[in-house]
C-alpha cells in the first residue's frame, strides 16, 4: 500500500523521520477506528442523499469500510505511522481497495471534525458501559447492606468513636455517593450528545450537506450549533474526566475504610482471600492491594483532568494539534475507571461482617453518650446543660475504664436526679440505633426502607 501523505501536495521535501513518528497518533487513536468508520459511513450516505456521491459509490464505500473493519477485528490491518492517524490510515486502504470512490468520502469533511465526532462516539458507548457497571456496584451494595441493617459498628468523626450507626447504613452512605456519580456520567452524555460533522476544518463546508440527516444516522441529537466550536470544543471530555475524579474520590475514600476496617487492629470486616494479596518476605500477610490500587489510581485520574483544563486553556479557536493530547489521559481514564469498578463490584459480595469485632469496637468509646443526653432533654433538662452532665459522667468512665453502661443507677445519679432505671435502655447499642427513626437515619427500619426505595429507583 501507498504511504503517500494526503495532504502531501504541496511538500517538496518528506518529513522528518523523527517528526513523522513524533506527530503520530495511529498507535493509540486506533482505538477509535470503529466509530471512525461508522462516521465515515454516515457522511458517505449523506452526501449521496444529497446528490454529492452516487449510488454505487456509496455501496462501494460501504462494503470497503465493512471490509476494513473485519480486517481490523481480526488483527489484520496495516497500521502505518507514516499515515498519522487512525483516520489517514483508514481512508488510504480504502482507497487501495475501491479506488476513486475512496477518494471521495472526505468531500465536505475534515480531521478536525471527523475526530471530534468520532471521540464524542466511543465515549458515548464508553459511559454506558461505567454507567452499567456503577448499576451493578450499587445493586452488590444494596444486597450487602440489606444482610447487615442490624450489623452495629462505631460511627467516627475525626475517626473518633462518635455514635453507634448500622452497617447497612454505612453502605446506604456508599450508594448515594455512586447515585450521584451515576447522574453526573448521565449530564456528561447529554450534553455532549451533539454532532461537530459537517464543521468541516473551522467555517462548514460549500456543499449541500445535510448534518440533520447525519447526525439522525449517527444517533446525535442534534448538529453542532458552531462549526468554530464544533471542532475546537473538549469541554465534554473534562466534563467525563471531572465526574471520573469525583467517582474515583469515592472509590478511594471506600477504599480508605476497607483498609482501615480490615487491619488486625480494627478488624470489623474481611476480604475475600480472592481480593487480596501476600508478602513475599512476611508469611503473615494479607494485604488489602485492591482497595490500596484504587486508592492510588485515584491520583492519575486527578491529574487526566488538570491534563485536560491545562491542554485546553491557552487553545486560540480552531481546531489545534494540541487537541491530539486529549486522547491517551481519556483512555487511561476509561480503562482505570472500568477496572476500579469492576474490581469494587465483584468484591463487595465477598465482603463479610465481624459482627463481635463491631460491637465490641462500638462499647468502647461512650458512643451513647449522646443518647443519655437526648434522655435528660426528654425529661426537662436543657440540651446545654445535659451535655455537661453526660461530660462528667464520661469522665467518670475514662477514669474507671468503663462504659456508660457499665456504670450503676447510683453512681449515674449523682450527676443528675433526672436518671432513673429507665436510662439503661437508651444506653444499649440497638436502642440508640432504632431510636434514630427518621427518614435518612440509622435505624434499621429506617435502613431497609431506604434499600426498598432505592431498588424502586433504580428498576
Ligand atoms: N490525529 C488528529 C487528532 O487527534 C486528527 C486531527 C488532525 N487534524 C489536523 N488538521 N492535523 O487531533
Amino acid at each position: 500500500m501507498s504511504d503517500k501523505k494526503p495532504w502531501a501536495g504541496r511538500f517538496n521535501e518528506p518529513t522528518y523521520a523523527f517528526v513523522e513518528a513524533f506527530t503520530a497518533s495511529v498507535d493509540f487513536d486506533q482505538r477509535l477506528a470503529a466509530y471512525d468508520i461508522a462516521g465515515s459511513m454516515a457522511h458517505a450516505s449523506m452526501l449521496t442523499k444529497q446528490g454529492i456521491l452516487s449510488d454505487d459509490e456509496r455501496d462501494a464505500i460501504h462494503a470497503g469500510l465493512e471490509k476494513i473493519q473485519q480486517r481490523i477485528a481480526a488483527g489484520d490491518f496495516p497500521w502505518s505511522v507514516s499515515l498519522e492517524d487512525v483516520h489517514m490510515n483508514i481512508e488510504a486502504v480504502l482507497t487501495e481497495d475501491i479506488g476513486i470512490a475512496g477518494k471521495k468520502l472526505h468531500t465536505g469533511r475534515s480531521r478536525n471534525d471527523q475526530v471530534a465526532t468520532d471521540v464524542r462516539l466511543w465515549l458515548r458507548d464508553e459511559i454506558a458501559t461505567i454507567q452499567a457497571e456503577l448499576r451493578r456496584f450499587q445493586h452488590a451494595l444494596l444486597d450487602l447492606a440489606e444482610r447487615e441493617a442490624d450489623t452495629i459498628l462505631p460511627g467516627f468523626t475525626h475517626l473518633q468513636t462518635a455514635q453507634p450507626v448500622t452497617f447497612g447504613h454505612h453502605m446506604m452512605a456508599w450508594f448515594e455517593m455512586l447515585d450521584r456519580d451515576y447522574g453526573r456520567f448521565e449530564d456528561c452524555a447529554a450534553r455532549m450528545n451533539v454532532m461537530p460533522l459537517g464543521a468541516a476544518a473551522l467555517a462548514g463546508t460549500t456543499y449541500p450537506i445535510d448534518r440533520h440527516h447525519t447526525a439522525e444516522l449517527l444517533g446525535f441529537d442534534r448538529p453542532a450549533e458552531n462549526s468554530l466550536d464544533a471542532v475546537s470544543d473538549r469541554d465534554f471530555a473534562i466534563e467525563f474526566c471531572a465526574a471520573a475524579s469525583i467517582l474515583m474520590m469515592h472509590l478511594s475514600r471506600m477504599s480508605e475504610e476497607l483498609i482501615i476496617w480490615s487491619s488486625a487492629q480494627f478488624h470489623f470486616v474481611t476480604l475475600s482471600y480472592a481480593f487480596c494479596t501476600g508478602s513475599s518476605i512476611m508469611p503473615q500477610k494479607k494485604n488489602p492491594d485492591v482497595p490500596e490500587l484504587v486508592r492510588g489510581k485515584s491520583g492519575r485520574i486527578f491529574g487526566h483532568l488538570m491534563a485536560l483544563l491545562t491542554l485546553m486553556k491557552g487553545q486560540p479557536l480552531a481546531y489545534n494539534k494540541d487537541n491530539q493530547e486529549d486522547k491517551e489521559p481519556l483512555f487511561d481514564t476509561v480503562d482505570n475507571v472500568k477496572g476500579s469498578l469492576k474490581v469494587f463490584a465483584d468484591m463487595v459480595p465477598a465482603i463479610t461482617c465481624n459482627k463481635d469485632k463491631m460491637r465490641a469496637a462500638t462499647l468502647q468509646g461512650f458512643a451513647t453518650a449522646t443518647d443519655l443526653a437526648d434522655y435528660l432533654v426528654r425529661k426537662g433538662v436543657p440540651f446545654r446543660d445535659a451535655h455537661e452532665i453526660v461530660g462528667k459522667s464520661v469522665a467518670l468512665g475514662v477514669e474507671t475504664n468503663r462504659d456508660l453502661a457499665e456504670m450503676s443507677l447510683d453512681e449515674l445519679k449523682q450527676f443528675s436526679s433526672m436518671i432513673e432505671q429507665d436510662v439503661f435502655e437508651v444506653l444499649t447499642l440497638e436502642g440508640s440505633v432504632a431510636a434514630r427513626d427518621h427518614i435518612g437515619g440509622t435505624a434499621p427500619s429506617q435502613v431497609r426502607a431506604a434499600i426498598k426505595r432505592a431498588r424502586e429507583r433504580l428498576g
